[in-house]
């Protein structure tokens, strides 16, 4: 457990919005199946701006909610797949874009794909000793989807989300867990382009993200429930005011509810207007709630997360001094 807090949130998507039907005259596919099968209605899908441009723009957001100087920040995490370089880190591109490459600063990125910001706050609250950290999850998908795979291809989306967290002694805590299961399958993978054994005359592949989505399906629905129970270690899941759950598809939203008896009004849903931004994901979701005051003191907030690797991650956010800790 980290005596530390959130105090500032923000998030950015690109200016493109591609509805379902817009989807359907690119792939077969159609509004129909794609609403049905995960509730997703549209997504959003960058034209200019690269994965360390939505950092940055997440960034200020975070940085302008919390009103703080970001001279305060010694941290920079990023998680994210699909960075704009195999370097530098996205992390040091939202370092200098922030103006703060003369201030004593850690910055990396952390790839742990859809769990990837639940590992990274983790990294984050585990690092931190003074000052403020800045944890993003920043994704451009699209970069790595197959327009052509409408296996894929409907699902994912592009955006960022951040958040900045604090050391604090106002019994405010996370209590996290996070656990990895090499995936020898490749249910959820994407190659890079490979070696270059013979030096010269190679073909430089692009490479895709393919999945195998029942194999998926049903790895969530046994990760969301153990990474929950894990962080709620024997309390009662009553307790707990609002659950942001990583996006990918609102039928397993349901199961983990209906499992858990955890009711629907209780989890942020927002993978209808976003599709599923992978690492992304959750850190949006989480400055939504933010920004629309879900996330009141007092109170007491799940995050939860899958995802390739496999990975899988919660964190049991208390808010300021619960009813417990009075
Ligand atoms: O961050 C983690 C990311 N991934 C996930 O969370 C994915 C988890 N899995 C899922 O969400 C679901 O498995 C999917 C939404 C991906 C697929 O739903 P499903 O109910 O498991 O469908 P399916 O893969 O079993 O496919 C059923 C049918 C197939 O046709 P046939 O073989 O029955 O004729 C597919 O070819 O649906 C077809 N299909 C589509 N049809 C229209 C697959 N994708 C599409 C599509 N539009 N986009």
């Amino acid at each position: 457990m980290e005596n530390v807090k959130i105090i500032g949130a923000g998030y950015a998507i690109p200016d493109q919005k591609v509805s379902n039907e817009k989807l359907s005259q690119v792939v077969d596919t159609s509004d129909e199946w794609i609403r049905s099968r995960t509730g997703i209605v549209s997504r959003y899908i960058s034209r200019q701006e690269n994965t360390s441009d939505l950092a940055l723009r997440a960034a200020k957001e975070a940085i302008q909610s919390a009103g703080i100087d970001s001279r305060m920040i010694r941290l920079i995490l990023v998680a994210t797949l699909t960075p704009d370089n195999y370097t530098p880190t996205v992390a040091c591109q939202v370092q200098a874009g922030l103006g703060l490459n003369d201030q004593p600063i850690m910055a990396f990125d952390i790839n742990a794909a859809c769990s990837g910001f639940l590992f990274a706050l983790e990294c984050a609250a585990s690092l931190l000793k003074e000052g403020v950290a800045l944890v993003i999850g920043a994704e451009t998908l699209s970069k790595i989807l197959d327009w052509n795979d409408r296996n894929t291809c409907v699902l994912f989306g592009d955006g960022a989300g951040a958040c900045l967290i604090q050391r604090v002694q106002d019994g405010s805590s996370m209590t996290f867990y996070a656990r990895s299961q090499g995936d020898v399958d490749h249910a959820l993978y994407c190659p890079d382009r490979g070696l270059q054994p013979d030096l010269v005359n190679q073909a430089q592949q692009k490479t895709y993200l393919s999945m195998k989505g029942r194999d998926v399906f049903r790895f969530a629905i046994q990760a969301m429930p153990d990474a929950i129970q894990q962080v709620l270690a024997g309390q009662s899941l009553d307790s707990v005011d609002l659950m942001i759950p990583h996006q990918a598809n609102i039928r397993i939203l349901e199961h983990v509810s209906k499992k858990m008896g955890f009711g629907m009004e209780k989890m942020f849903v927002n993978l209808d207007t976003f599709g599923n931004t992978s690492a992304a994901s959750v850190p949006i979701a989480l400055a939504q709630a933010w920004e629309q005051g879900k996330i009141q003191e007092g109170m007491h907030v799940i995050l939860v997360g899958f995802g390739a690797g496999f990975t899988w991650a919660a964190c049991r956010i208390q808010h300021g001094k619960g009813e417990d800790t009075q």
